[in-house]
């Protein structure tokens, strides 16, 4: 995030010595891109390499359904169990080269502390606040927040309180789109929020015990335990660019038109080959001939993911709360039948939703297998959409 950010005790000039008690302290540049990025520079009262016991390494084992028709998908997960923590406890839904996309309602508080060493995170708290424990201090969080976690940056969920997250995580950086800023960084007059709507972690806390920790790196698909003998939070100031922060989805400021304005103008993160889209509360397109409603599109060279969050989603019939929609490449899809005349003369929408455009493939996890609710990819079949249950086909 390019806003400057500055906690605890930094010494006036770079790399020259800062000291606690006598100790030399230990600087780290925590950078992006070799030293070509963003970065930022920390100050340990540890060697951040200092490591008691090298544990356990697992991979990831990802159960894959490849279903044998092609079809838009409909995915329920309104009712799934609370499981696990808010990292253990993800699920992931479908994933390609560039973006996994999991679901996560933890049961339990985090006892180790995690790193993504091989990928950034944006998490969506659609249920749920709390605090995110980082070595940059504590972030705190509330719902509608988009949680943007840079790679490398060691945190824990500070207490299992009940949340309802989706979790995009991603080998390529996560970044406000390059369209929304200037030449400087800063976000632009036309971007639909601004570095005001950015909450960067509030308190930094050092902490100096000497007991044991495991951080849970996660690192070429697989799962690397650490045994430490201090505590990770040992940062005792930091400063620069990179920072774990929060944006809220209703600071999201819609764009809207006289005729139908475009997904793009919902963007609110790119990433590598996706981008991540905010479907807000907002007045519709006023011109007396409009229709409000997204005209059929064919996504011939990307895969379209939404995730439902609240309110009325009119271009859709048959969804909830929870919802996930998949649009996959090579098909049109559009409003269902009725729907765009019963959406004629609406002005306003209390829609809330998150969407997930890839510009490759997605492939399906099994656990998504069973949220699949069959009779989506009929719901344009008959005139009002409204297929009796006995006469729905199975999808393949
Ligand atoms: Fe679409």
């Amino acid at each position: 995030m390019p806003i400057y950010q500055r906690r605890g005790e930094v010494p006036p000039k770079r790399h020259t010595q800062l000291r606690r008690d006598g100790l030399l302290l230990t600087e780290e540049v925590f950078g992006l891109e070799g030293f070509s990025g963003n970065e930022s520079i920390l100050y340990h009262l540890t060697s951040p390499c200092r490591i008691k016991e090298i544990g356990k390494f697992e991979p990831i084992q990802r159960d894959e359904w490849v279903p044998d028709g092609h079809a838009h998908r409909h995915f329920l997960t309104a009712d799934i169990p609370a499981e696990g923590d808010a990292v253990t406890g993800r699920k992931v839904l479908m994933w390609n080269n560039d973006v996994e996309i999991a679901m996560c309602r933890p049961a339990e508080a985090m006892g180790d502390f995690y790193r993504n060493g091989e990928g950034d995170e944006v998490i969506f708290v659609h249920e749920g606040s709390g605090t995110l424990e980082t070595i940059f201090g504590d972030l705190p969080f509330r719902e509608g927040d988009y949680i943007v976690i840079p790679r490398g940056t060691t945190y824990r969920f500070a207490d299992a309180a009940p949340q309802r997250c989706l979790v995009f995580t991603s080998p390529g950086l996560i970044e406000t789109p390059r369209r929304y800023r200037n030449a400087y960084g800063q976000l632009l007059e036309h971007a639909p929020y601004y570095q005001r709507d950015i909450h960067p972690p509030t308190e930094l806390k050092t902490y100096d015990d000497r007991g044991e920790h495991v951080v849970v790196l996660r690192i070429k698909d697989g799962y690397q335990r650490y045994l430490l003998d201090y505590h990770p939070f040992d940062v005792v100031g930091w400063d620069g660019y990179v920072f774990p922060w929060t944006f809220n989805i209703a600071d999201f400021e819609p764009i809207a038109g006289r005729i139908h304005m475009p997904p793009p103008s919902h963007q609110t993160f790119q990433g590598r080959n996706f981008v991540i889209c905010s479907f807000c509360p907002r007045k519709l397109d006023w011109d007396p001939n409009a229709i409000a409603l997204p005209y059929h599109h064919s996504n011939l060279n990307s895969e379209e993911m939404i995730y439902y969050v609240s309110g009325n989603f009119g271009s859709r019939r048959g969804i909830e709360v929870g919802s996930i929609t998949l649009h996959p490449s090579g098909i049109p899809h559009g409003p269902q039948p009725g729907l765009v005349e019963k959406s004629l003369g609406v002005t306003e929408t209390h829609e809330l939703a998150v969407m997930c455009d890839t510009f490759n493939p997605l492939r399906l996890s099994s656990w998504a297998q069973g949220l699949d609710e069959p009779g989506y990819a009929y719901s344009w079949y008959a005139p009002e959409g409204d297929i009796p249950e006995s006469e729905i086909p199975t999808i393949p």
